[in-house]
C-alpha cells in the first residue's frame, strides 16, 4: 500500500524543475482532418493509436520539408502516414511485425480492382493455409475452419502483391468476426457474448456472410486509400522495421525529430493482442512467443538512472516490492531506451503520453519525462494537454501485470522538448 499520499506537485514545483508551462488544447480543433479515422488513418484498429491530428500539429509547426522524423514505438505507423503529407522522411520501429504490412497497405495507390472476380477466385481456390498456432482450435469453431484456411491459402498463394495487400485487412477482419474473440475488448478474449455471436452465425448463411464481409471491407480499404491520395502524400524516404526491440537497438543516423507514444504503463501486451492476426499472416508460434517475452512486464531490465524528482518521490512512497518492480521496469525500460536514442536527435523530442495510475495513485508520466530530459540538457518548451480522450487503449479493468484495477488515462499530454 501507499504509505502516505503527498501531492507530488506540492513537493516539487515546476519552477524548481525549470519546466515550461502546461497549456490546454484540443488537437482536433487545431488540425483540419475530417475525422480521426479518415483515409488511411483508420484502416486497421490498432490499440492506443495516435490521433493523426497530433502528428500533423507537430510537423506543421516544427518540421521543414524533408525533415527526418523518427518513431521508435510506431504501432500502426501513424507517424509515417502523416509524415508523407508534410513531405518528411521517416523511420519507424516497432516490436510488432504487423507494422511492415500495414505500412505497405497504407502506401498503396488505389488501382481499379475487380473485387468480385478476386473473391470468386478465392471461393474456388484449392490452396490451404493453416496457421502455426497450437491454440487454433480454441479460437475457431470447426465449421468455419475449411473456409478460413482456404481463404488464407488463396491469400498466401497470390502473386499479385497489390491484390494481396488489399485483401489483408478485409481477411483479418472477416477471420476475427468468425472467431470466438470478443471484439468489444481490445485484448484477445472469449466471452459468453462472443460465443453467442458465433452460434448465431452458424445458424445463418455464414459462407455468404464471410465473403460479403471480405468484399465490403475491400471496398472500404479502397475508399480510404483514395481519400488518402486526395490529401496528396509525397514520395518521401521511409524505413519501416517490425520485430525491433527498441529497448536494445541503436539508431544509425541522425534524425531531426523524435515523436513517439511509448507503451502505456497499464497496457503493454501489444503482441498478445495482435497474435491472431500475426498467425494468419504467417508468423510462427515460436516467433510470437519470443516477441511477447520482449514486452516490458515480462523482462528483467538493468536499472537505469531516472533523473526525475517526481519519479523518486512516487517511488519512495511505494511499499509493495512487486508494484515497485513494475514501476521501475517501466521507467528503466522506456526512459533507458529514449535516453540512448535522444543522442541522435538534433532538434526536438515529442512524447505523447497519458497520465496513468498505478494502484489508484496518479503517475504523471509527462512530468517525469520532462524532468528527466531537462536534466539531460534538453529544454522543456511546454506540455500540451488534450482532455478529449482520443485513443482506445486495451480495455483492461485489471492490469495483467499488477492484477490491480487501473483507472483509465484521463488526458493525453504532448511533452515538447528542444535542444538548447
Ligand atoms: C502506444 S503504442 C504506439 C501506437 C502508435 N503511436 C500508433 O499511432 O499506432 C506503443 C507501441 O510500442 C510497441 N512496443 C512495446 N514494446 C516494445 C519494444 N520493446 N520495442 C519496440 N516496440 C515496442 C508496441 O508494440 C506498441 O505498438
Amino acid at each position: 500500500m501507499w504509505a502516505t499520499n503527498p501531492d507530488v506537485t506540492d513537493v516539487i514545483t515546476r519552477e524548481e524543475q525549470t519546466l515550461g508551462p502546461e497549456e490546454q488544447v484540443a488537437f482536433r480543433d487545431l488540425i483540419d482532418f475530417p475525422s480521426t479515422t479518415y483515409a488511411a488513418f483508420g484502416i486497421y484498429r490498432y490499440p492506443a493509436k495516435f490521433i493523426p491530428h497530433v502528428i500533423a500539429y507537430v510537423l506543421k509547426n516544427y518540421a521543414h520539408s524533408r525533415a527526418k522524423v523518427f518513431d521508435p514505438f510506431a504501432g500502426y505507423g501513424t507517424v509515417g502516414v502523416v509524415s508523407r503529407l508534410y513531405d518528411c522522411d521517416y523511420e519507424l520501429w516497432d516490436l510488432n511485425p504487423i507494422i511492415e504490412v500495414l505500412h505497405r497497405i497504407t502506401m498503396l495507390e488505389p488501382r481499379e480492382i475487380r473485387t468480385r472476380e478476386l473473391i470468386d477466385k478465392m471461393v474456388s481456390s484449392e490452396e490451404e493455409f493453416m496457421p502455426d498456432w497450437s491454440k487454433f482450435d480454441y479460437w475457431f469453431p470447426p465449421e468455419f475452419v475449411p473456409i478460413l484456411t482456404r481463404a488464407w491459402g488463396f491469400y498466401h498463394s497470390l502473386d499479385d502483391e497489390h491484390a494481396r495487400l488489399l485483401l489483408t485487412i478485409p481477411l483479418l477482419k472477416a477471420s476475427r468476426n468468425f472467431s470466438f474473440d470478443d471484439m468489444g475488448r481490445m485484448k484477445l478474449s472469449k466471452s459468453p457474448k462472443s460465443k453467442e455471436r458465433i452460434m448465431q452465425l452458424i445458424a445463418g448463411d455464414w459462407k455468404k456472410r464471410f465473403y460479403e464481409t471480405v468484399r465490403r471491407e475491400t471496398e472500404n480499404v479502397l475508399q480510404r486509400l483514395s481519400e488518402y491520395q486526395s490529401l496528396a502524400p509525397k514520395m518521401t524516404k521511409a524505413v519501416v522495421r517490425g520485430g525491433v526491440d527498441t529497448l536494445s537497438t541503436n539508431l544509425d543516423e541522425e534524425k531531426d525529430i523524435l515523436i513517439t507514444s511509448p507503451p502505456y504503463l497499464q497496457s503493454q501486451e501489444y503482441i498478445r493482442q495482435a497474435k491472431m492476426d500475426l498467425f494468419w499472416l504467417g508468423h510462427s508460434e515460436m516467433e510470437i512467443k519470443n516477441l511477447s517475452r520482449l514486452e516490458i512486464p515480462y523482462r528483467n531490465l538493468p536499472p537505469r538512472p531516472v533523473n526525475s524528482p517526481t519519479f523518486s518521490v512516487i517511488r519512495d512512497d511505494i511499499e509493495e516490492e512487486h508494484i515497485k518492480k513494475i514501476y521501475d521496469r517501466y521507467f528503466h525500460g522506456i526512459l533507458g531506451a529514449l535516453s540512448r536514442l535522444q543522442d541522435k536527435i538534433t532538434s526536438r523530442l515529442f512524447f505523447f503520453v497519458g497520465r496513468s495510475s498505478l494502484r489508484g495513485r496518479p503517475i504523471p508520466i509527462d512530468t517525469i519525462f520532462a524532468e528527466h530530459f531537462t536534466q539531460m540538457g534538453w529544454i522543456h518548451e511546454k506540455t500540451l494537454i488534450d482532455t478529449i480522450v482520443a485513443r482506445r487503449v486495451f480495455s483492461y479493468h485489471v492490469n495483467p501485470a499488477t492484477k490491480i484495477e487501473d483507472r483509465r488515462t484521463a488526458t493525453e499530454n504532448l511533452v515538447i522538448l528542444r535542444r538548447p
